[in-house]
Order: structure tokens, then sequence, then C-alpha cells
């Protein structure tokens, strides 16, 4: 009877919520999050106005601090990266956006929650594991899946039927397919979809071509408490201020571009082209930092964990015990990851150029080339080395008389 959808003010949203009012008959809600796409979001609020959506039943929310404090920053404790290079960032942003949905619904009564992903996707999967984790009785309705609109032209006609206004540069094909957030851009599908071509210039949003990037490096620093940058360049910053300015140096100096192949949940293997200029950076400061904070077993566990943690993110499973438990240890190494790191910014790369912190464990007097006054003795190795080396020596004693 009342269904809560996850509305972005653009054509196909508001074709679902035409087709949720014509083909269920149900009152629709609309959310509208604004987690830092770089839109304006009151478009989205007279345009759901002008579809018949009651004024009550518009939910307009700025959610970016709580996305960067709360989903962002907890991921890069752990460094995640899917399949060694992705950073998450549409993976990371579907759990909030399902939560304030279920959360929304609670409030006015909804028994279903309603989205714009396919049915070929990662997306719907994130979706609805996160909605059904938070509430098991609610239902979902993906339309994707269930409607007989499948080709651009039948989608127009559609909109057209139903006086849903069409921006005129949607009445062509899109180039591609976007998903937009304070953490990254990603490009997908269309003339992105051979992955023996390179994409063309045009694809990229929000960073410079690292050939146009400024001819003079620019250094930033980051400074971390307990595994959470706090601050950039001295100053202290909420958690989406410092995500804000890291996006700024990092597109102008064409920072985080990556073309990737990945192994979607469902099965496929898809193209994307994504740019996260000031995640990448923040990686790099937050490794940097780890460098000389973190204790060289606590830092090698949670290495071998981080795989396992990004590809829950990435098949929709933040809202699970296994994360939850994978979090405890990683927000647990991080005790002593405070610090600064300062980080050079140059054509499109990131690299720390130095770090220090009060909780360093760097011990220049005992790693010294110099004389070390006595903090290590050099013949310690020599015994050290005669015992690990005991069972490769009787390996290869064993093989060698085994063969002969
Ligand atoms: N492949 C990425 C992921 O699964 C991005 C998906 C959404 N991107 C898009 N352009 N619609 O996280
Ligand atoms: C979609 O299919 O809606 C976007 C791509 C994805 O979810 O992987």
């Amino acid at each position: 009877k009342k269904v809560v959808l996850a509305y972005s003010g653009g054509l196909d949203t508001s074709i679902i919520l035409k087709w949720l009012q014509n083909e269920y008959g149900c009152e629709v809600v609309t959310f509208t999050a604004d987690l830092g796409q770089g839109e304006e979001l009151e478009p989205a609020r007279a345009k759901a106005l002008m579809l018949g959506i009651k004024a009550e039943n518009i939910h307009i929310e700025d959610v970016r601090e709580e996305f960067v404090r709360d989903f962002v920053f907890p991921m890069f404790r752990a460094n995640a990266l899917y399949e060694g290079l992705y950073l998450l960032g549409t993976s990371i942003a579907r759990p909030l956006i399902a939560k304030r949905l279920v959360e929304i619904a609670a409030e006015c009564g909804a028994d279903a929650v309603a989205h714009g992903a396919t049915g070929k996707g990662n997306d719907q999967v994130r979706f609805e594991l996160s909605a059904l984790a938070l509430d098991p009785h609610l239902r979902v309705i993906a339309p994707w899946r269930e409607w007989s609109l499948q080709s651009r032209t039948q989608l127009l006609s559609y909109a057209e039927a139903n006086q849903i206004p069409i921006a005129k540069d949607k009445r062509g094909e899109a180039p591609f397919s976007v998903d937009a957030n304070l953490l990254h851009t990603s490009s997908e599908g269309k003339v992105l979809e051979n992955p023996a071509e390179e994409f063309p210039d045009y694809v990229l949003q929000r960073t410079s071509r690292p050939e146009d990037a400024p001819n003079e490096p620019e250094f930033v620093e980051i400074t971390f408490d307990r595994g959470d940058a706090v601050a950039i360049n001295g100053e202290a910053m909420s958690p989406a201020t410092i995500l804000t300015r890291l996006n700024e140096l990092g597109g102008k100096h064409g920072v985080g571009i990556l073309d990737l192949v990945e192994n979607r949940f469902v099965g496929m293997k898809s193209r994307g082209v994504y740019e996260t200029p000031g995640g990448t950076i923040l990686l790099e400061a937050h490794r940097g930092i780890e460098q000389i904070t973190l204790d060289a077993g606590a830092g090698h566990l949670k290495d071998s964990i981080m795989p396992r943690y990004a590809e829950l993110i990435y098949n929709g499973f933040w809202f699970s015990p296994e994360r939850e438990m994978l979090q405890a240890l990683i927000d647990k190494s991080q005790e002593h990851v405070s610090g600064t790191v300062r980080v050079k910014l140059y054509k499109g790369s990131a690299r720390t150029v130095a770090r220090w912190s009060d909780h360093s464990l760097y011990s220049e007097k005992h790693v010294t080339f110099e004389e070390d006054a006595g903090a290590y003795d050099q013949k310690d190795a020599a015994g050290f080395i005669r015992l690990n080396a005991l069972r490769l020596k009787l390996i290869a004693t064993r093989n060698a008389r085994v063969k002969g």
C-alpha cells in the first residue's frame, strides 16, 4: 500500500515512480540523498511534486557526514580494495541508502521499498541484502526485474505517455551509466563495453587527465587519529570536509583514475572506469601512517583479511555478522594509527614522502647502518637464521636421498 523509493530525480527513477503508481496503485514516498554526487537536490523535490507525490512524502537529506564517518572511514581503516584495485565507491554507499529507506519505511508505515538497480548488477543485491538484514518483513520492489520496458525507446515512450519530462540530452541514447558520490564516480556500459578499446577522455567527470595536470607537484599533509583522517595541513576538519578537500586536490592532479574489468557477484565480468581522487590519496596516506605505527604481526594479519572484507562489501554484506567481526579486528588494529603523512601529488600519482607520529614503532637506533651503540647484536642473527634454516635443510637432504 505504501512504498519508499530511492529516487534520484533522474529519468529512470521518475519512470519507476510512475510505474509504481500505475502498476501497484500504491502511495509512493521518495527518498533522495545527498551523498556528495555534486547535483542539486531541489529539482528532485520539484519533479516528485509534479509527478503527484505529496510534499510530506518527499524526503531529501544530506547524508554526506554520515556516509564518510560511518561507512567510508571504517572501510578505509582496512585499506579495502576489491580485486586488488577497486576502492568500492558504489558498493559502500548502497548500505547507507538502504538503511535510510528502511528507517523511513518504519516512520511512515510503508511495507515496501523500491530501487532503480537493474537485474544484472551488484547494486540490486546490495540494496536488498541490506534492507532485509535491517527489516526481514519488508517487501522489496525492483521494477527493472519486473517490467516489460526492455529498450530505451520503450522507456522514453512510457515517459512521454505519463507526462514525465525528458531532458534534451536524455532523448538520445545515454553514452554510459554513471554513479557518483563523495568517494567516487563510476562509469559503465555503452561506449565502455568493449574492454579492448581505451575509454574516451570525455568519460572523466571529476579528474583531470594526468597529462593536463599542473607541471608543479603539490604536497598535502594528512593527520590521522586512530586510523581516521582528522586534519589537512594542520587544520581539523569533519570527515566529509576532508574527503571533499582531498577530492579537489586529487582531481586537479589527475589522481585516482582506474580502468577495470571486474567480476560482478552475479557472475559476469564488467568493465568500469572509476575516479576516486580523494580516496586514492587517503589510502596512500593511511598506508603511510600504518607503516610506522602498526606492528608487523598486527599489520600482516589485517592485510590477510582485507580481500575477504572487501569482497563482503562488494557483495552487499555490510550488515552481516562476519563483516562486523572483521571490522572489530580492523578497528582494534588502529589504536595507535595516529600521526601525520605528507603526500606528493604529481600528474596522476599520489606518493607518501614523509610520515611522523608520537606512536611510531620506527627505531632509527636499531635500523641504522651506522654504529648502533649496542642496540642490536648482529651475532644474534646467525642463530636466528640457523634455526629457521633447519627444516629447509632437512627437506633438501631428504629430497636428495629419495631422488638418488
Ligand atoms: N561496478 C561498480 C560496483 O559494482 C559500480 C556499479 C554502479 N555503477 C554505475 N555506473 N551504475 O560497485
Ligand atoms: C545496475 O545494474 O543497476 C548498475 C550496475 C551494478 O549494479 O553492478
